[in-house]
Parts: structure tokens; sequence; C-alpha cells
């Protein structure tokens, strides 16, 4: 049996303070203790409170100054997109035909794919996100690269082939068919694997017949353990589309919901332009936002208005929507979120925003039950946060003693510089050179999902 014990300040929400006091929602012990036993949290709580009931032979790690929290979780990522982060210039439409699509392509190749996924992941982790809803690319291949580099750092993510039959490039087009071959003969190959988990990807609308929309749903009824992604109401263009699309379609969502696709394991990129009567069938059907604040900023797709998803009792959490969006950190997506809210007249609160990075990204992947928070039995996937990381954090943080004050900072002044250690199941992710090797992953599995 492994034991570890960690000493510092913890942080972790039990609770959406959307609902409720958002102080009330926090969990905070400023002397704190955490235990992980076999890659499960074992104990938390005040370092009083617990430190004179642990065996005599297990080392207390003592982190002074140090923040640990749980590992972030990002629900909207394409991993196929790095190489098209930063490009200048355009939005939506125009930038799927020009930057992305062409970066698509070159995942026909199990060899890039395979690079490409080694290098995101370890770019997640270094970030501190420990789970991700991740789209690939149309090619079967690369959901592959991605779950064998997935499975050899031990993660828990959840991704899927994209379904795409039109509106793409010929050569990156599936068919009703193939898209239906694939999909099952990848949920069949990876169920039950690590801690892996699949996700139905139509790409959005635009690119998936009526033919293929309704395959995926028929996909998804038969395996009720698999979520469903896919972009919605992003930006006008986009929606101009998908109405010249699907005529008889009341709105957006319609043209999922006439498909089976709006589900509570469903999650839906951005919703930037969502009326308040989608916003209250997403809610109702139990499906979750993935806000993207970054992306909708650099891709000019418009502010996201979370007051709206609050007041129609969504679920949300918070997408980076690289290679839309411009940057791996959760912490950079609180900051930018509230940044958005600044703009429309709205702070946001910064345990909410803690709250989006963390525990409601696992709500929104159905995956609450095992992460995204600190709580005994949750599978240990943690961080060891520095606020003091730069001269400037340090000289800004050193006063601070409020966690909301706290959070709102690295927010705003930090990023990737702050997370001192990234926490899997245990073991330590060690910073550009890969996993710890000596062990295998502890956590093991119940199950794809
Ligand atoms: N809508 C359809 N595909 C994409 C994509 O790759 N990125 C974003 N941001 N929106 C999309
Ligand atoms: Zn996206």
């Amino acid at each position: 049996m492994t034991v570890k014990a960690f000493r510092a300040t913890l942080l972790s929400m039990r609770a959406d303070p959307c609902k409720g006091l958002a102080a009330e929602a926090l969990v905070h012990h400023p002397d704190g203790l955490l235990v992980v036993e076999n890659g499960y949290v074992a104990a938390v709580g005040a370092y009083a409170d617990l430190a004179s009931g642990l065996a005599k032979d297990v080392e207390i790690e003592a982190l002074p100054g140090r923040i640990i929290t749980p590992g972030f979780v990002d629900a909207h990522i394409h991993y196929p997109q790095v190489g098209v982060m930063a490009a200048w210039g355009s939005q939506l439409l125009d930038w799927l035909n020009h930057h992305t699509f062409p970066a698509e392509r070159a995942f026909a190749d199990r060899a890039h794919a395979d690079a490409a996924a080694a290098f995101f992941l370890d770019q997640l982790l270094h970030h501190g996100t420990t789970t991700a809803l991740v789209f690939c690319t149309v090619h079967k291949t690369s959901v592959e690269a991605l779950f064998e580099a997935a499975l050899a750092r031990g993660m828990r993510l959840v991704a899927g082939k994209v379904l795409m039959d039109r509106g793409a490039p010929v050569d990156l087009l599936d068919t009703v068919e193939g898209g239906r071959t694939d999909t099952e003969a990848l949920i069949r190959a990876y169920r039950g694997r690590g801690r892996l988990g699949y996700a139905i990807t139509p790409r959005f609308a635009v690119t998936s017949s009526d033919a293929q929309l309704q395959m995926a749903g028929v996909v998804a009824a038969a395996h009720p353990e698999v979520m469903v992604h896919t972009h919605l109401s992003e930006n006008l263009q986009e929606i101009e589309t998908v109405r010249a699309l699907f005529p008889g379609d009341r709105d957006y969502l319609a043209v999922y919901q006439r498909h089976g696709l709006v589900g509570p394991r469903s999650v839906f990129a951005h919703c930037v332009h969502s009326s308040a009567d989608e916003l209250k069938r997403l809610a109702a059907a139990g499906a979750a936002i993935a806000y993207c604040p970054s992306s909708n900023l650099l891709l000019g797709s418009g502010l996201f208005d979370f007051d709206a998803a609050c007041r129609a009792a969504a679920a949300v959490a918070l997408g980076t929507d690289v290679g839309g969006g411009g940057s791996f950190s959760l912490l950079h997506m609180m900051g930018e979120a509230y940044k958005v809210g600044q703009l429309r007249g709205r702070v946001l609160d910064p345990l909410q925003a803690f709250y989006l990075a963390t525990l409601g990204g696992a709500k929104a992947l159905k995956l609450d039950d095992r992460i995204g928070s600190l709580e005994v039995g949750k599978e240990a996937d943690v961080l060891v946060l520095d606020p003091a990381a730069t001269p400037l954090l340090a000289r800004r943080t050193s006063a601070m003693t409020s966690p909301a004050e706290l959070l709102f900072a690295l927010s705003i002044l930090g990023d990737d510089r702050v997370v001192e250690r990234t926490y899997i199941a245990g073991r330590q992710f060690r910073h550009y050179d890969g996993l710890d090797k000596t062990k295998p992953p502890a956590v093991s599995d119940r199950g794809l999902r």
C-alpha cells in the first residue's frame, strides 16, 4: 500500500455557488492535510485534526505556502489544433476552412497523431489539467493515438472520433456508415480500459447530414455510458447556416434534440447565442455547456451570458477550446471568464470560476463521483499550486488570506507557472519528461464511461 500525506492549504468546491452562497460551497483548510492511499484520497481536513491519527510510518510532506486543489477539468478542447493556436485574423467558418481543416488532415498519419497526442497530454498536465473532454479528427487513428497516450499516463480522459459527412474538404469527410463503424469499433476497443471514456462527436450541425446526426443519436442510445460532444450556437454566421440547412427546425438546439442528442450525457461547446428557451430546454435535459471565453474572444464569437445560463439552471463548465482558445491554462480561462463578465456588466465570483474549472467540469462529464474535488474516496488527481511562483505574484499575494482574493489573483496573474506539481491518481507527473515510470497507475477502472 502506498500512502502519501501532504500538509498545505487545501481549497476545493463542494457545490455550485450559482445555486447558493459561494462561501458555503468552498472547502478551505488554511493548514490542511491531504492523505492519498493507492491513488485515492484517504483523508482530507485540518492538519490539527488528522495528523495524530496517521500511522507512525507515514511521512508528512510539508508544503509551506502552497495550495493543494483538485486537478482542473477542461470541458472542451481539440487535440489536433495545437498547431493552429494564435492564428490571426478570422472568425469561425473562415478559420475552420483556412487553418483548422488543413491541420486536421495530417492526423490520417498515425505517427503524426502519436507525436501530437503526447505533446498535447503533457501540455494539459503541465498546465494542471488532469481530465479533458477532447475532440479528435475524423480519422479513427487520431482517437487511437490519443487513447494510447492517455493510457500510458494513467489519465482520465474522454474523447471521440469527429463525425462529419459534409461541409468540409472531401478528404476530411466520412459517411454515415463509416462514421458508425468507426465509432462502434472504438467504443468496443476502449471500453473498460484505463480511465478512458468515449464521446460520440458530431462536429456541429453544419458538417453532418440529417442521416449522420440520426445515426449518432442511435449509437448514443445503444451505449448509455458514452457522452455526446458537439458545438452549439457559437457564431452568428454558423447559426444562419444551420437555419438554412435545417429549415424545419425551430432553432439550432432543436436539430440535435430531434436526433436524441440532447441528454444528461451531452456537452455543448459555446452556446454564446443560445436563446433563453434553448437554455431552458438544454437544462431540462440535464445537458451541460462548455463555456470557452478565450476562444469566444479570439474568434470574435461573442460574450457568453453566464447569468442567463445560471437562471436557466444549466450546468456550466470551462473549456479552453484550443486551438480556437489561446491557452491551455484553466486558471487563465477563469480570468478570461471574469473579463467577459465585466463586459456584460456582471462580476464573476472567483469561487464560481474555480468551481467551473474543477467540480463543474467533473459534473458536466458525469465524473463527479470520481474527480473534481478533494473528498475521501475520490481519485487523487490533485495539484500543488505556488501562489508566489513569480516575483509579481509573490508581491501581490503575500498578504492575501481570503481564498477568493487569492484565486482571483492567480486567475489574472497566473498560468502554468503557478502549477508546481500535478498528480494523476497519486503519481506525480514530471514536467516535460513524462510520468514517474516506477509503477502503473493505482486507479484501475470500472468501465468505459
Ligand atoms: N465548430 C465546429 N468546429 C469547430 C472547431 O473546430 N472549433 C470551434 N471553436 N468551433 C467549431
Ligand atoms: Zn471547439
